[in-house]
């Protein structure tokens, strides 16, 4: 199969086909024109429709993995993502699901421009307020987004306006009664409150300009359960990163 031109694709993929040259949904089919990113779970690209219109697919991977079958986890995930553009289908800034391929891949709305990651030029002065607008209005939805730390899930779409794609890990617990209510609610509050950490951390990275020396100092305040996720995920992400290289893949 023929690779198309590749955004973030590991030297060796692990797990998981390339992404399909083609799809059909809704009696339209879209081409394959540029894969986003493969990893271990997921493979997402750019595909064009009949009318030259560009979507992306989001592809959960169901092959096995060392014998071990792992169809079940990708048909969750794309479920569970599914649930969560569903949940924030009115938000302007967050792209249209327009619907789903198979048992694990959804397909959402292109959004023309470029991630945080990959945009080097300087952002407007109002990016970080409306990108802040978005995720309290994603709180109010009874969501915490989770992955905010990633620069890579942050567009900069039209009009140098935010826009936020990739769900997957984000959390919006169902209501329960009692005890497990409570811990529920407290747990949603502390993932929250780590969204406008990072919201704050990106601004400092990307407009450090447009904070006092007060917000500045402030923005490096973390919440105490982001130290103690450091404590333990530092480790555990040095080690997969060794295993990465050991293997090839990185
Ligand atoms: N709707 C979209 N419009 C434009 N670019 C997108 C869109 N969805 C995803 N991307 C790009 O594809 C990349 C991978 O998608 P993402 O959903 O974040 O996958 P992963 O869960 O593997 O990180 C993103 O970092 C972003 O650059
Ligand atoms: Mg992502």
């Amino acid at each position: 199969m023929a690779r198309k031109e590749q955004g973030r694709v590991p030297k060796r993929i692990l797990r998981g086909r390339w992404a399909p040259e083609a799809f059909t949904l809704a009696g339209r089919r879209y081409a394959l024109e540029r894969v986003l990113k493969h990893d271990f779970f997921a493979v997402t690209g750019r595909y064009r429709g009949p009318d030259g219109e560009a979507v992306c697919l989001k592809h959960y991977h169901t092959e096995p993995w060392l014998g071990v079958p792992l169809e079940w986890a990708g048909r969750l995930m794309a479920d569970r993502e599914v649930r969560h553009y569903r949940l924030l289908a009115d938000l302007p800034d967050v792209p249209r699901l327009v619907g789903r391929v198979g048992r694990s891949a959804l397909v959402h709305a292109w959004v023309e421009g470029r991630d945080l990651l990959d945009r080097k030029d300087r952002l407007p002065d109002d990016f970080f307020d409306r990108l802040e607008a978005l995720v309290r209005a994603i709180h109010a939805r009874g969501m915490a987004y989770v992955d905010m730390n990633k620069p890579d899930n942050v567009l900069v779409g039209p009009g140098g306006r935010p826009a936020l794609v990739d769900f997957q890990i984000s959390w919006a617990p169902r209501p329960s009664r009692g005890p497990l209510g409570g811990i529920k609610r407290r747990l949603l509050a502390m993932f929250q409150e780590a969204d406008l950490y990072h919201v704050r951390k990106l601004k400092r990275l990307y407009r450090p300009d447009l904070m006092t020396p007060e917000e500045r100092a402030a923005g490096k305040e973390r919440p105490w359960f982001l130290n103690l996720h450091r404590l333990i995920g530092a480790p555990l992400r040095d080690a997969r990163r060794k295993f990465l290289e050991w293997v090839g893949a990185r």
